[in-house]
């Protein structure tokens, strides 16, 4: 007699990474208020995780600990929340689900690391999982875009190049382990509000037609970070340090001790410094946290994977 398909998990957890843009080229606003991107995503091994648990139908639940928690907000408008209903609505419409979210927290909330993505992404799967639905990873890359610019590449993981608003992504090749020391600041900034201030700025105008740089690619290929750190670029970061103007000295700091190179991540005001190894790292670090230009330092390496099953 064949014995009964067992059921599907009841609980599954899942991480996700934070994201660096090694490469960050901004032009002028669509029609559809977003601006045109040419990136080259990275990331570091520093996760948020989601646990999914079944619950009765119908019930849609979020709890968050962990940094920054009091910073995510609320109910609807959880970002994690708002993917595990739009999973249900696009995918489990014949048969209602319902599921308790609880998110753990490590990357900071409005740092420019897509720390709401990676919720947004970890909860996706979890949620694919405990309600065993037939999606593809395309198909919950798709749904992603949905969510926010950057919720594909907290799906995907690794090394890519996005273009769009940052939602198109496609692998980059690149070779060996990248170490970063990541300073958090003191206070986040709003991702509208910069891409406001970089309008605003508008000095250079920003180009309509605009790339990756090549000799990136080529550093990340051949897995040297010397050339890596000299390619670093981010068209935001002027924007963030107009509004942050601290992020400046922060900046310094860190090449001054020695960093292969700087640059805020995404819209900051999170800093990310390259070295070149680990003992560097520990040093670089210290060295910062010592110069009190932070608030907190945490090391990383990258490229890490996107979102995965732990548990
Ligand atoms: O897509 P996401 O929800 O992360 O975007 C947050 C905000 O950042 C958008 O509402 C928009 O103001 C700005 N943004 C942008 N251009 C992009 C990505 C984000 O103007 N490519």
């Amino acid at each position: 007699m064949a014995s009964p398909i067992p059921p599907g998990p009841s609980s599954v957890r899942v991480r996700a990474p934070a994201k660096l843009n090694l490469a960050l080229r901004v032009g002028p606003p669509r029609k559809d208020g977003f601006h045109p991107l040419a990136t080259v995503y990275h990331a570091i091994s520093l996760f948020d995780e989601v646990q999914a648990t079944l619950a009765e139908p119908g019930v849609f639940e979020v709890t968050t600990t962990g940094e920054g928690a009091e910073l995510v907000p609320d109910g609807d408008d959880h970002l994690a929340l708002r993917a595990a209903r739009l999973l249900a609505e696009r995918y489990a419409a014949d048969e209602p689900v319902g599921v308790e979210l609880a998110v753990r927290k490590s990357i900071p909330v409005a740092g420019g690391l897509a720390g709401g993505s990676a919720d947004a992404a970890a909860a996706l799967l979890a949620c694919a999982v405990v309600w065993d639905l037939d999606v593809s990873p395309e198909a919950l890359r798709e749904l992603g875009a949905e969510l926010g610019s950057d919720v594909p590449f907290a799906l995907l993981g690794g090394t890519a190049i996005g273009s769009g608003r940052g939602e198109s992504v496609v692998p980059a090749m690149a070779r060996g382990t990248f170490h970063w020391v990541v300073a958090f600041a003191q206070h986040g900034l709003s991702t509208p509000a910069v891409y406001r201030r970089f309008d605003e700025i508008g000095d250079p105008p920003a180009p309509a037609d605009f790339e990756v740089p090549d000799e990136m690619l080529n550093a990340l290929l051949a897995a040297d970070p010397a050339r890596l750190g000299a390619t670093l670029t981010n068209d935001l970061q002027p924007a963030a340090i107009d509004l942050q103007p601290q992020l400046a000295r922060t900046l310094e700091a860190g090449l001054e001790y020695g960093a292969l190179g700087a640059l805020v991540s995404g819209s900051g005001p999170t800093v990310a410094f390259l070295v070149g190894s680990e003992t560097a790292a520990v040093d670089l670090g210290v060295a910062l946290s010592a110069d009190g230009v932070c608030r907190t330092v945490r090391r990383a390496t990258g490229p890490a994977p996107g979102a995965r099953i732990i548990g």
